[in-house]
């Protein structure tokens, strides 16, 4: 269980960084109307990963953390609200704009469009994922304890 904690809050590092590299890649590729390539499909593909990954170990989190109490009462504190309902949802949403964006842009015939599209999508996702780390409590960096 600490082991998948310690993983999941690594990941994290992973997937900002990864998100933070796509949406300055996107923006410079916008304004200078740079060609979508080799490098950008790259990059693109290791947020997907770094993405996923997250998901899926924050998944198991959720149904193996004592943490995340299954009961109404969870819905009247405050701490326990946020791990059973708003952790998940709003980082489930981020995935959700990372998978899309990527995905939806590869369909788009300009570059700069992809490029937009790429932009638009990851910079909600980054500000959701800031907001939920910065509501959890925890801390913005660190690692647990
Ligand atoms: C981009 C996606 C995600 C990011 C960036 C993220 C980030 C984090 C961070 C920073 C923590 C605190 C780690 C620490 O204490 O050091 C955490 C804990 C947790 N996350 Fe996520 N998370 C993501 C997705 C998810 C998803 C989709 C779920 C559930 C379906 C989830 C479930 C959990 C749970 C249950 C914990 C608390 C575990 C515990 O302390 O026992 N996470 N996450």
């Amino acid at each position: 269980m600490s082991t998948l904690l310690l993983l999941h809050s690594i990941t994290r590092y992973l997937v900002l960084i990864a998100l933070l590299g796509v949406i300055i890649q996107s923006l410079v590729g916008m304004m200078q109307s740079k060609p979508y390539g080799n490098l950008e499909n790259k990059s693109g593909l290791y947020l997907l990963i770094f993405t996923h990954t997250q998901f899926l170990l924050g998944l198991i989190l959720f149904f193996t953390s004592p943490i995340v109490i299954f009961s109404a009462a969870s819905m009247k504190d405050k701490v326990a609200r946020y791990w059973l309902t708003e952790h998940s949802s709003m980082m489930l949403i981020a995935v959700v704009l990372i998978t899309v964006a990527r995905m939806t842009a590869k369909k788009l015939s300009t570059d700069t469009a992809k490029h937009k599209r790429l932009f638009i999508f990851n910079s909600i996702a980054l500000l959701i994922i800031i907001m939920a780390i910065s509501m959890s409590g925890r801390g913005f960096f660190g690692l647990p304890a």
